[in-house]
């Protein structure tokens, strides 16, 4: 019983110092990553890499936007998948303000498929995850839930008691851990990589170590089944 205690105490404390010093000391990051953002790898908290490569990310001297030639060009419709932070803007034809759960019931009715591939997926079956046994040969994909919610923690999305319950329509197409009812016709997003990064940040640092800078992912999307490019 004693025993018991002391080891729940020690835990606890190894649990505090742990939560304290939330690195994003991902082994498969190049050191340059870290470098070209200036960065001290050994320290730097999750929310300080995210907020130094979505400021990379984002930045037209980086590639991000229209590019230099804007002027001469005009989008075709498609454009917005393909660079949906530059050029989407949410359908007007919908006046609903609409919380996380009346999301995917009015699209049950709009778009079923979408809801069902979505159903199906591991971002709305976290606990699945969270109950995977060490015998299971996705047993890994724990310790990934575990840095997910690390990072969100870091960056202030999530409380530190609280779980992440689910991965909705509202959290790539809103906000992460969105509370609020969210406007359709304004508050809507395609995500770009930035907005997964939040949550796969290690992917998220991955992919913007490239030494190129700019490439194309083909992802598959986890709300679709189809290979689409998710992430641009
Ligand atoms: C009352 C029904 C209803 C509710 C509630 C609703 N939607 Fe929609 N949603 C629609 C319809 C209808 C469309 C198609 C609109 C169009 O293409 O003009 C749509 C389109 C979309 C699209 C695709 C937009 C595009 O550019 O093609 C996304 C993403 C989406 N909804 C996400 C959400 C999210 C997230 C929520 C919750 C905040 C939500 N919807 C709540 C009915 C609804
Ligand atoms: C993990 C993130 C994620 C979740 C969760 C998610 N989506 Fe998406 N959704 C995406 C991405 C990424 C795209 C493709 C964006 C692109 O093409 O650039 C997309 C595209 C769409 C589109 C297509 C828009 C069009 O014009 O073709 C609709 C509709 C949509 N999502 C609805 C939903 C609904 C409804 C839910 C909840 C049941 C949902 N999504 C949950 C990431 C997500
Ligand atoms: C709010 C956090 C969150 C966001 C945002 C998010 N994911 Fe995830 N995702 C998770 C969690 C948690 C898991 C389960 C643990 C794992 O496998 O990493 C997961 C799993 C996955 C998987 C593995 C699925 C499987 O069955 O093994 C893929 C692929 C993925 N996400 C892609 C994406 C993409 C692409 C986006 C952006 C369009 C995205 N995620 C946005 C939290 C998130």
């Amino acid at each position: 019983m004693v025993a018991k205690y002391w080891l729940r105490t020690v835990m606890f404390v190894c649990g505090l110092l742990f939560v304290a010093s939330a690195q994003a000391n991902f082994p498969s990051v190049p050191s340059e990553t870290f470098e070209a953002l200036k960065l001290d790898r050994s320290s730097t908290t999750p929310k300080q890499l995210h907020e130094a490569l979505v400021k990379r990310y984002k930045d037209p001297a980086h590639g991000a936007g229209p590019g230099s030639m804007a002027e001469y060009w005009e989008p075709i419709p498609y454009s917005i998948y393909l660079d949906p932070a530059t050029f989407y803007t949410p359908p007007t034809s919908m006046r609903e303000v609409a919380s996380r759960g009346e999301c995917v019931e009015c699209h049950t009715e709009e778009s079923p498929v979408w809801v069902q591939a979505w159903e199906r997926s591991t971002h709305a079956n976290l606990d699945k995850v969270r109950n995977l046994k060490p015998s299971d040969p996705t047993f890994y994909k724990k310790a990934k839930l575990e840095d997910v919610e690390r990072n969100l923690r870091s960056m202030g999305k999530l409380r530190d008691n609280e779980p992440l319950k689910e991965v909705g329509c509202i959290d790539c197409h809103v906000d992460i851990n969105a509370k609020k009812k969210a406007d359709h016709a304004k508050d809507l997003i395609m995500p770009t990589a930035d907005v997964c990064g939040v949550c796969h940040l290690q992917e998220f640092a991955e992919r913007e170590s490239e030494p190129f800078g700019y490439f194309t992912l083909w992802h598959r999307c986890p709300d679709g089944g189809l290979y689409v490019r998710c992430v641009v």
